[in-house]
């Protein structure tokens, strides 16, 4: 395969990351080329904006971005590069997968695989129709869901479900109060699941569905749900599994797709070298699945699996004493073997 993608190297930990992500898929001889281009406080400084049309040329031109986390600015121009980014792409798919890892002091280092397909693009998260009223007594918003944001996400979770021999899906909702909203969204996803006849389907209602979460997440195989339920619950399934260090996020949508670390810049330990590789690198695994590469991806996950069990050279937040650059090298010694 020659592919090449776009790769933003990111602010704060990113280019840490990066570096040692794009080692690990060298190692792996995926035949991915790299355009590097800037988002982020990075690109502020060299070209004064966040988010350069450079950049969004080269993700339109090559379909697939690799991204590092992006610091935000506070109080300028638009809330988040990650929220315009999905907007700009139409990326209507956040696909996060929440896998037990050993030794990662989850609460669950075993038994938990499960993937939340999170709407991206409507609903209370994106902020339609945000205002105060002027005695400032007042705040409203607007929650809108369409059928064809809802049916898009639900068939995505399903196929995806067909796709990876997944067997499950489970519908969050609320629509027993959000009688109007999450009420559609609930209607059209049992249409769309009439399709699936296969796949075992379930309801839940959000609240019972976090209470079970965090006592029974075996049960859960795949998740969907809108935009502001999806934001939640896929953090929370992040935090029984591991943390942020571990949690890789896919946006996906017709035209192009961004693989990502869910967690931030970490401006905290930026520069020290010490920053957790695995979230970017299962970001990659997820970009390679993306691109047919399915093997390499199981290459990949299972090295770094194996690294994790051996703790072998991991990073402080995993309790070990290893940097960025060990952690990248002790994965790449398992790559084939
Ligand atoms: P954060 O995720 O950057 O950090 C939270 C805590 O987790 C920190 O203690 C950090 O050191 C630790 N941490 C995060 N990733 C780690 C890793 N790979 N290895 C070891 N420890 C790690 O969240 P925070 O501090 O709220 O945000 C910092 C900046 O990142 C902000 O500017 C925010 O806007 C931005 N951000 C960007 C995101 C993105 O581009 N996808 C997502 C979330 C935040
Ligand atoms: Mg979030």
């Amino acid at each position: 395969m020659s592919k090449t993608i776009a790769v933003i190297r990111g602010d704060g930990i990113g280019p840490e990351i990066m570096d040692a992500t794009l080692r690990v898929l060298d190692a792996l001889s995926v035949g991915l080329e790299y355009e590097f281009v800037e988002a982020g406080l990075v690109a502020q400084e060299k070209f004064g904006t966040l988010l350069p049309q450079s950049t969004l040329d080269s993700i339109a031109r090559h379909r697939i971005a690799l991204k590092s986390p992006l610091t935000t600015p506070v109080g300028e121009g638009f809330s988040s590069i990650n929220v315009e980014l999905r907007k700009r792409f139409d990326l209507y798919a956040n696909v996060r997968p929440a896998i037990s890892f050993p030794n990662t002091r989850s609460r669950f280092p075993e038994n938990v695989d499960l993937v939340t397909v999170r709407e991206n693009t409507e609903g209370a998260y994106i902020g339609e129709g945000q205002a105060v009223s002027e005695d400032g007594a007042t705040a409203t918003l607007t929650q809108r869901i369409t059928r064809h944001g809802s049916e898009r996400i639900v068939r995505y979770a399903f196929d995806l479900a067909r796709r990876t021999g997944r067997r499950k899906v489970s519908i969050v909702h609320k629509a027993n109060i959000l009688k109007s909203t999450s009420g559609l969204f609930l209607k059209v996803a049992r249409e769309v699941a009439a399709g699936y006849p296969e796949i075992v389907c379930n309801e839940l209602i959000v609240d019972n569905c976090c209470m079970q979460l965090v006592m029974v997440p075996e049960q859960f195989d795949v998740i969907v749900t809108t935009n502001l339920f999806g934001d939640i619950i896929s953090d929370l399934c992040a935090g029984l599994v591991g943390g942020l260090g571990l949690a890789p996020g896919a946006n996906i949508g017709a035209d192009a797709a961004i693989f990502e670390a869910v967690h931030g810049s970490a401006p905290d330990i930026a520069g020290k070298g010490i920053a957790n590789p695995c979230a970017l690198l299962l970001g990659a695994a997820q970009l390679l699945d993306h691109l047919n590469q399915g093997d390499k991806a199981l290459l990949l996950r299972t090295a770094i699996r194996a690294t994790l069990e051996a703790r072998d050279r991991v990073t402080p937040d995993l309790g070990g004493s290893g940097t960025t650059s060990t952690f990248a090298d002790s994965i790449i010694s398992r790559l084939f073997n």
